[in-house]
């Protein structure tokens, strides 16, 4: 019998790994071992409880307007403890997250071989997305199995001069996830609240978008419902306070607006399906929504997936007030049908088979 650690400890990170830790747990010369960093803690629940996934060990070093120095040394320490009791054969870590890199480097110092599950996104610029680029780098020169959900992340790593023995091409289990959510039917208010109108749906977090970024970006919804009474937008709020002060600040009165806290990813895919295009910064529902044919307009300067953009699904737009607004303009009256193609352009990642993808090349690898 193997032992492979699985460890996340963000929102997305649990989304995406639920699937790899239900796939695994069906080998049967596999014990899989599961790990929270708890790096979020509400937001990370909502996602364990529909995916019911319990874990063995919650590291719980979530506090409020923690900064990278806490989540990483933080985690560093504390999984140190959990490897040496636990002495699995394989540490499987995702993306990009703080919980990724310092889960990766304790298992490196450790001697634990890593697989990295959605290896090899880059924006080439270290800043941006800010720590997510470093974080994942640093991971790809320690990982023994690099899971790459497309071609381009493949061609990303051997750039970097990655062992091409080491990376396999998986699709990405984002849209294994959606297999299970999807299919449960959830009714909510907010669904009533939407009554027929067009619902735009926004998300936004992210550190390099903290301050004047976020808040250009919720000037630009505010126009633009002043623009079109008819329409709603709904706002799951990251639980962030330094993103739900500038929310509630520019959008708390605006009537066109709901400000909810963050839903689980039932709801909130349920929402994505429902609405007639995102606003985004977030990179998990890149890959959703083109899944679900909305259109995104996405709400960063640089994105390290460009095989929504060359899809024709997703269109970067930044941070400018003005750009946003004129590209939801755009979306709004479909010109040169513009709406139309970019909700039928075809998503490229995956048939939601990665996981078990992952699970049988980690099985036949034990096998050897
Ligand atoms: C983190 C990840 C980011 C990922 C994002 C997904 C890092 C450095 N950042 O950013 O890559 O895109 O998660 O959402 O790894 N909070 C709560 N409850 C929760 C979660 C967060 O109260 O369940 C609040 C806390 O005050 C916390 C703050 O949000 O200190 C920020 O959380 P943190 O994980 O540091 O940053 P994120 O922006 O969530
Ligand atoms: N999501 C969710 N509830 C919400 C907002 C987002 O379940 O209220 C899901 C979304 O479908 C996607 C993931 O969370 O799978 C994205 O997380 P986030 O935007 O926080 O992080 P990122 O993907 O940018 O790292």
């Amino acid at each position: 019998m193997k032992k492979v650690m699985v460890i996340f400890g963000t929102r997305p990170e649990a989304i995406k790994m639920c699937p790899v830790v239900k796939a695994l747990e069906k080998k049967l010369n596999i014990e899989v071992i599961t790990c929270v960093s708890g790096q979020h803690r509400e937001m990370l629940q909502q996602v364990l409880d529909v995916f019911k996934v319990t874990p063995k060990y919650n590291l719980d070093i979530m506090k409020d307007k923690q900064d990278l120095f806490h989540i990483t040394s933080s985690i560093l320490l504390k999984m140190k403890d959990v490897i040496e009791k636990e002495k699995p054969d394989l540490i499987l870590v995702h993306g990009d997250t703080s919980t990724t890199f310092a889960s990766a480097l304790a298992a490196f110092y450790l001697n634990v071989p890593v697989g990295h599950v959605e290896a090899g996104l880059r924006t080439n610029d270290i800043y941006s997305p800010f720590p997510e680029e470093f974080n994942r780098r640093g991971v790809s020169i320690v990982a023994r199995y690099n899971f790459a959900p497309t071609q381009l992340a493949k061609e990303n790593l051997l750039k970097e001069n990655v062992d091409e023995k080491t990376i396999y091409i998986t699709g990405n289990t984002a849209i294994d996830a959606l297999k299970t959510t999807c299919n449960i039917k959830v009714e909510s208010p907010i669904f009533d609240w939407i009554g027929n109108s067009k619902m735009i749906l926004l998300t936004a977090h992210r550190r390099e978008n903290w301050g004047e970024p976020l808040e250009n970006i919720f000037h630009a919804v505010d126009e633009l419902t002043k623009m079109y009474p008819e329409i709603k937008v709904v706002y799951p709020v990251h639980m962030n306070p330094r993103v739900r002060d500038s929310a509630n600040r520019i959008l708390g009165n605006n009537e066109q607006v709901l400000l909810v806290d963050p839903l689980d990813p039932l709801y909130f895919h349920a929402l994505i399906a429902r609405s007639h295009f995102v606003l985004t910064d977030s990179g998990g529902i890149q890959e959703e929504a083109p899944s679900l044919h909305k259109p995104v307009l996405v709400l960063r300067d640089v994105t390290e997936r460009p095989e929504g953009i060359d899809a024709g699904t997703l269109r970067l737009v930044g941070t400018n007030k003005t750009v946003i607004l004129n590209a939801a303009i755009e979306l709004m009256e479909n010109k040169n049908s513009i709406y139309d193609k970019m909700a039928n352009a075809i998503n490229p990642y995956g048939d939601g088979f990665a996981s078990d993808r992952i699970a049988d090349i980690i099985d036949e690898a034990f096998s050897k």
